[in-house]
């Protein structure tokens, strides 16, 4: 999949830039081209010579290199690679690409791309859990920037939490995805996945039951057939796809602003299960039982995100696609909430207990639409989810 690949690795400065030597030999062994980028501090931790033997091609490091401008101008640089990719990215290279600076080859190289960015983030956990990182890492999202960790452990600091560079297994993995190439290649896809949790106090919630197992797997599917996602999650069970645009969210309302942050998308998919109803009077401090007598809680109903989309005047995605879930008359109940929601498509299924659809591996859908209802013999969800990638890469056509 990555044969004949061009990847422009940018090293930043940070202690996980040694895995950079090994995302060098395991994309060599799936013969990919890599032309390495060192930043002045990644030169602190791993040596030119290193990169340039691995990735047996010259590695470029200055700016204002005469030589290398008469072999390849910076512009050029950036644009001859299929994907670009900053591994490790520290928290001075997410903020410069967050900023637009252009004062060193790196940033100016990331600057005058026109093609997609991938980056690992790999830093303390305190300069992760920053503000300013967070506001630059949801800029960078908003600018369609992929992203593949950080995860979290044991930090060469000594301290623990989020920060570590993703494994290169999982770098390769989402290289791979961002470089899929396929019938959807170009099209921007919205998805949302999981349930939301409604606070009642700071450590209870009400939620729907989602594992966020159909929506990860459509997500990963589209992403399969060349689709640039973005992935807007509850707190689901299983991991997000690798080589989308993941935004993690907790609420129902939180989840209508990151949908409506996403840049404009030519198609998008509702898969999470979103709650119905917030608590209104949900507690600073957690509820005691004190013995004063039961608490009452208050609800407002949440926005309507799938029928909030779907009536957008301006920027309306081509293809909206709902999800009903339903324990009885299916269908007929699924038809009547495409007309309601005023979505394009509608995937039914019966979540009844004895199916046992919630929470397992296989579903059994139908697809409503102008045609008519499409029933589809019960399958994997991983099945569900390519042939409904497929039926959008069709309509998307
Ligand atoms: O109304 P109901 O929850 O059955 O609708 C299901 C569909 O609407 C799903 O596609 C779900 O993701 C979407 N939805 C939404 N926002 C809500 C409720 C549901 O996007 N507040």
């Amino acid at each position: 999949m990555l044969a004949g690949k061009h990847i422009l690795l940018i090293v930043g400065g940070g202690i996980a830039a040694f895995k950079a030597l090994d995302l060098v030999r395991r994309l060599r062994e799936r013969e990919a081209q890599v032309t390495p980028v060192l930043t002045k501090a990644g030169v602190e931790f791993v040596t030119p010579l290193s990169l340039s033997a691995l990735s047996a091609a010259k590695v470029y490091q200055d700016l204002f290199n005469l030589t290398d401008e008469a072999e390849m101008g910076h512009i050029e640089l950036s644009r001859a690679a299929d994907l670009i990719v900053v591994a490790p990215a520290t928290a001075d290279l997410m903020a410069k690409m967050a900023g637009g600076l252009a004062n060193d080859l790196a940033s100016t190289l990331l600057l005058a791309t026109d093609k997609r960015v991938l980056i690992a983030p790999s830093m303390n956990v305190r300069m992760w859990d920053h503000p300013a990182t967070g506001r630059n890492l949801a800029t960078l999202k908003s600018d369609g920037v992929l992203v593949v960790g950080p995860n979290e452990g044991d930090m060469a600091c000594g301290e623990y939490g989020p920060g570590r560079m993703a494994e290169v297994p999982e770098i390769i993995d989402a290289i791979a995805s961002a470089l899929a190439d396929g019938p959807l290649k170009g099209r921007h896809i919205l998805v949302t996945s999981g349930p939301t949790h409604e606070p009642i106090d700071p450590v209870r919630y009400i939620a729907n039951r989602s594992s966020g197992a159909q929506g990860t797997a459509i997500a990963g599917a589209l992403a399969g057939l060349g689709a640039d996602v973005t992935f807007v999650t509850g707190p689901a069970d299983v991991p997000p796809p690798a080589g989308v645009n993941v935004v993690n969210v907790q609420t129902a309302r939180q989840m209508l602003e990151a949908v409506q942050a996403a840049r404009a998308a030519d198609a998008a998919v509702f898969a999470a299960a979103v709650a119905d109803w917030h608590v209104t009077n949900a507690g600073d401090s957690k509820i005691k039982k004190d013995g004063s007598g039961l608490p009452t809680l208050e609800f407002a109903e949440n926005p309507d995100i799938l029928a909030t989309v779907s009536e957008m005047k301006e920027g309306r995605p081509k293809l909206v696609v709902g999800f009903a879930a339903e324990t009885d008359d299916v269908i007929a109940h699924a038809t009547a909430k495409r007309v309601r929601k005023g979505c394009d498509w509608i995937v039914a299924n019966d979540v009844s207990p004895e199916t046992g659809i919630m929470g397992g591996s296989e579903n059994a859908v139908t697809l409503i639409s102008d045609a008519g209802a499409d029933s589809w013999p019960r399958m994997t969800k991983d099945q569900v989810a390519r042939q409904l990638a497929q039926r959008i890469a069709e309509a998307m056509t």
